[in-house]
């Protein structure tokens, strides 16, 4: 059985001392849970204090964000080299909010995906549609759209390496969850596409949006919900914890 896989989303919240308080506290109470896979993935400017805090626990680290290139003239990018000597092991890709307000494509999140493969890290890519492509009863095309376009030129054996996240934008910080129906169809429509283009059918496939302690164990109870992407539940050690124990 795959192992579930919980990542945290802190997006442009906690400073570095909140983040080190918040580490500290997860720490105490996920240390001894090894049948669940942790992530965290804090503001970049916490990143290395949580980085250090992190070695040798069971809580992995992610970033919430990547530049393709290894370095060179882009101002105000961080590189997969600079995520990587921080132990990094994950990346979010494609997040609804990189896209919707940094005008982030389908062309430039391949790029991403790529590249996080090339120096080794875990890309989380991350897909959805709007509530406007949902009432038009476009969700399907347009989910298979994105996968397509992300995964372009990703080979067969690299595809073992890449997380999906389904994140309806609809779901995304309004306290409105896809129902857990929603959820398994689109998780279902994912794995179908990936089995059938890469005749792989382990990928993790997480749910996102609105995800909170009551609702967790009906969306993770779906067959084809591997995990779950939490970001406003996240921010809160209590209510994260709950998620965390209560996730399968
Ligand atoms: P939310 O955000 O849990 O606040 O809806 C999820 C996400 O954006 O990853």
């Amino acid at each position: 059985m795959k192992k579930p896989l919980i990542v945290a989303n802190w997006k442009m919240n906690k400073n570095v001392a909140e983040s080190v308080l918040m580490v500290k506290k997860l720490k105490k109470s996920l240390n001894r849970i090894m049948d669940k896979e942790f992530v965290i993935c804090p503001a970049f400017t916490s990143i290395y204090e949580v980085s250090k805090l992190l070695k040798g626990s069971n809580i992995m680290l992610g970033a919430q964000n990547m530049h393709f290139e290894n370095s060179g003239p882009f101002t105000g990018e961080i590189s997969p080299l600079m995520l990587k000597e921080l132990s990094c092991k994950y990346v979010l890709l494609g997040h609804s909010e990189r896209r919707h307000i940094f005008f982030e494509n389908n062309e430039f999140v391949n790029r991403k995906v790529l590249s996080a493969i090339e120096y080794g890290l875990f890309p989380i890519l991350c897909i959805g549609e709007k509530l406007q492509e949902r009432e038009k009863g476009n969700t399907k095309e347009f989910l298979l759209g994105q996968l397509k376009e992300c995964l372009k030129n990703i080979s067969a054996k690299d595809i073992s390496n890449v997380v999906i996240a389904y994140e309806p934008v609809w779901a995304i910080g309004t306290g409105v969850n896809a129902t857990p129906e929603q959820a398994e169809e689109a998780h279902l429509l994912i794995r179908t596409f990936l089995k059938g283009k890469f005749n792989y059918s382990k990928t993790r496939i997480l749910y996102g949006g609105s995800v909170n302690p009551d609702n967790i164990r009906i969306l993770i109870s779906q067959k084809n919900v591997d995990g779950v992407l939490v970001g406003g539940a996240s921010l809160n050690a209590k209510g994260f914890i709950k998620i965390a124990k209560d996730s399968f």
